[in-house]
């Protein structure tokens, strides 16, 4: 029995622990992006987090060996986690060029192959929740009959929830589609774009499902190496460590450690259901799970950075 604090994901009324896990950091094995993270690594880190009493973990076709690893390693404890996965992610299509992001392809052929695949790939004949990948406008879910395929599916019994990974311009408009049991959708102190529109979705019933939960790390790291990195993720990643220093939050830590601090400001969002952290290190998730046992932080603290963060835009 865990003693995670829990939360219902909107109207699937899955009870889930508000600290889940991504699964993105376990897709390397090389490649685009990837770090390499070894099949020992990936095997302890599922397990950990299942042992810790996180039942809700996501993932993509998109990450690597990253659903390959889930069923190697933890589909023989299916029954103790939720599984959300995507759909959209080009299956059996040809690989993009060189430097170029994969796109997306929202038809009922493409959608059907992913969601096949990824039973296949974790070895269970159901996923608790499929999500649109990458934020197709309603314009291509329409054109698509992309919704129709996945009730198809759910029809099937193949999977249970629907939900969309989105982001502005088109939440909106998704929300307003009102098909969504869940969305997906980035927050964190440094990146509070959609604040507003999770608690949107949370009052049209869906569940809230926030990524970016500890600003991938940032304000934990020293001497952050960006050399290596593309133009937009170097100037994403000054800005917000522009942020975090500009709002001089130090002494509203109490003890707290950046990243304990960061993770349970997440938490005191007041419509977020769970907050899927990836990460491939036993430590960290530790620290990450012990810190989401002491939930939101105190309403004080929480109301004084909120100023602090609008003062830094
Ligand atoms: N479009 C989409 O649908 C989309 C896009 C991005 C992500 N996602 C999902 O959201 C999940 C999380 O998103 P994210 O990776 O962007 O954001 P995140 O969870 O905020 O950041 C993960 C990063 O933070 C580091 N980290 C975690 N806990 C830490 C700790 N206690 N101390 C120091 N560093 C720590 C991890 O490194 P270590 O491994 O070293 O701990 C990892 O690099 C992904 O796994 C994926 O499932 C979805």
């Amino acid at each position: 029995m865990s003693d995670l604090p829990t939360a219902t994901l909107g109207r699937t009324n899955l009870e889930i622990t508000k600290l889940g896990y991504g699964a993105m950091e376990l897709r390397g094995g090389g490649g685009r992006r990837a770090r390499t993270v070894d099949d020992d690594t990936a095997g302890q880190v599922l397990n950990a987090v299942l042992d810790a009493g996180i039942n809700f973990i996501d993932t993509s076709p998109d990450y690597g060996l990253a659903e390959e690893r889930i069923g190697k390693f933890i589909s023989h404890r299916r029954d103790e986690f939720f599984l959300a996965s995507k759909c959209g992610c080009p299956i059996n299509l040809a690989p993009p060029a060189e430097g170029q992001r994969p796109a997306h392809v929202f038809t009922r052929e493409n959608i059907r192959a992913g969601v096949e695949q990824s039973l296949e790939r974790m070895k269970t004949d159901h996923l608790d929740l499929v999500q649109f990948h990458a934020n197709p406008a309603r314009s291509v879910l329409e054109e698509n009959e992309s919704v129709e395929e996945l009730n198809a599916l759910q029809s099937e019994g193949k999977i249970r929830f629907l939900g969309m990974s989105g982001t502005l311009p088109h939440l909106p408009d998704h929300i307003a589609m009102g098909v969504f049991d869940a969305f997906q959708i980035p927050y964190s102190a440094l990146e509070r774009e959609h604040e507003q529109l999770i608690t949107d979705a949370a009052n049209a019933g869906s569940g809230t499902i926030i990524r970016g939960g500890v600003a991938r790390g940032m304000p934990a790291a020293e001497n952050l190496d960006l050399s290596g990195l593309p133009d937009r993720f170097r100037e994403m990643y000054e800005q917000r460590r522009r942020r975090w220093e500009g709002a001089n939050l130090d002494d509203l830590m109490e003890g707290m450690s950046a990243m304990e601090f960061t993770l349970r400001f997440t938490l005191s969002h007041p419509h977020m259901s769970t907050t899927i952290v990836g990460t491939a290190n036993s430590e960290h998730l530790a620290g990450n799970v012990d810190a989401a046992r002491k939930g939101p932080l105190p309403d004080d603290i929480y109301q004084e950075a909120l100023r602090r963060l609008d003062s830094v835009g």
